[in-house]
């Protein structure tokens, strides 16, 4: 198969075969996924926003950033400014979809063609609006083992939207961080503050404060089978070249990651690490990962490129490693279970989608409840 090269399909193909129906759950046995690659089609930004230093929402690129490419062996210290230059982001404060509702009400025109009446009462040309790290949890489900998810969806106007809960193990999870876990997650943002400066013309700034509740967003719609996909994800940086290609393929993904020091960690790298890699940025169209590579003390000791492309031949030497395919039609199922499943269109009714690892996916009703997270603001002015 062609399929690992370069995935995007430009037109429609056919619809791959669907799985023996299971009247309650959906499988998330990796075996059940193991067909042709599904279409999906090229993605397209139709636009983007950005959230300030105080996680204030403007719709434009005020915040993307432009990649400065550091030298093979920098030695970048990570840990620099943790202690005095480091603003964190309330992390107590869930947002679920609200920065992307604030985005679509001010790009309506863009999204939807028809004039909603009774018998199509669709709003949005999309069937699906989520953002791509809840889609890049769908997309590992089936390799993952450790960690479960809940997924609240709910059908209004048609559309299905799609916003996280966190679980009860994610909540111990978050309290029970260790002071160098909660130093090492401040690594991955100072590697960008190294690499990312905020003009075309100017040079990154390590003296300056990270600040967390800064991003970039793309906006991105593309087609999944037959799931009309509109979701957004926080870019790190874009090409500095103006005659770089268009969003989404100018831009690049960062990453950090311990040096490769053994065959073990060099096998746990390819089956871990670059199948999330992989995921969060095949979705978006990003292009490229940039992934700075640090010692145990935080320093970065070597830059590398992956193309996003590649990353599926890399892995192929690991026996029984990931495959993209079975990432693909997962998520093109669990979409399908979806729509199968959430019929009442009603913005005050959450569909509770549940994994656990090694289970099959699970569902319950709500009515009102905790989970409702379409704010009022946003049926109001849809609805009006
Ligand atoms: P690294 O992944 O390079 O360590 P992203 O790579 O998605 O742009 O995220 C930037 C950084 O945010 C990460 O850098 C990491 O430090 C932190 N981060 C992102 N997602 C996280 C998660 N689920 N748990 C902990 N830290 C996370
Ligand atoms: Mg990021
Ligand atoms: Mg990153």
């Amino acid at each position: 198969h062609h399929h690992l090269h370069h995935p995007y399909q430009h037109q429609s193909g056919p619809t791959p075969g669907k799985n023996p129906p299971s009247s309650r759950g959906l499988s998330t046995r990796k075996e059940n996924y193991e067909r042709d690659f599904p279409v999906y089609k090229q993605p397209v930004e139709v636009g983007c926003f950005s959230l300030d230093s105080e996680r204030r929402f403007f719709n434009d690129s005020r915040q993307l950033r432009y990649y400065s490419e550091p030298e093979r062996n920098p030695h970048f210290d990570l840990k620099d400014g943790y202690k005095d230059r480091f603003i964190k982001r309330d992390e107590s404060v869930k947002e679920k979809l609200d920065h992307i509702l604030r985005w679509i009400l001010a790009n309506r025109s863009k999204l939807s063609s028809k004039v909603a009446t009774t018998a199509s009462p669709c709003a949005l040309d999309v069937d699906f609006v989520t953002w791509r790290g809840h889609l890049t949890k769908l997309l590992t489900t089936p390799y993952e083992t450790r960690e479960g998810w809940l997924l609240a969806v709910t059908r209004f106007r048609n559309t299905l939207y799609i916003s996280e809960v966190e679980t009860e193990a994610a909540r111990r999870e978050l309290e029970n961080r260790t002071e160098r876990h909660q130093e090492m997650m401040y690594w991955g943002y100072k590697f960008e503050q190294y690499t990312c400066a905020d003009n075309v013309h100017s040079s990154p700034d390590p003296g300056g404060v990270v600040n967390t509740n800064e991003a970039f967003c793309t906006v991105v719609q593309t087609r999944l089978t037959d799931h009309r996909l509109l979701f957004s994800g926080e870019v790190d940086c874009r090409d500095k070249d103006p005659n770089a290609p268009g969003p989404p393929a100018c831009y690049v993904e960062l990453k950090t990651s311990a040096e490769i020091c053994t065959p073990k960690q060099r096998s746990n790298f390819h089956r871990f690490k670059l199948l999330k890699w992989w995921a969060q940025s095949f979705l978006p169209g990003v292009p490229r990962v940039i992934a700075g590579f640090r010692d145990h003390d935080g320093v970065v000791v070597t830059v590398e490129t992956f193309p996003t492309s590649k990353i599926s031949h890399l892995i192929k030497s690991e026996p029984n490693c990931w495959k993209p395919t079975v990432c693909m039609n997962f998520c093109s199922d669990f979409l399908t279970f979806v729509k199968r499943t959430a019929t009442e269109d009603n913005p005050s009714v959450v569909y509770l989608f549940s994994y656990e690892p090694h289970r099959d996916v699970t569902y319950s009703i709500h009515r009102d409840s905790q989970y409702s997270f379409l704010p009022h603001w946003y049926v109001r002015e849809i609805t009006s």
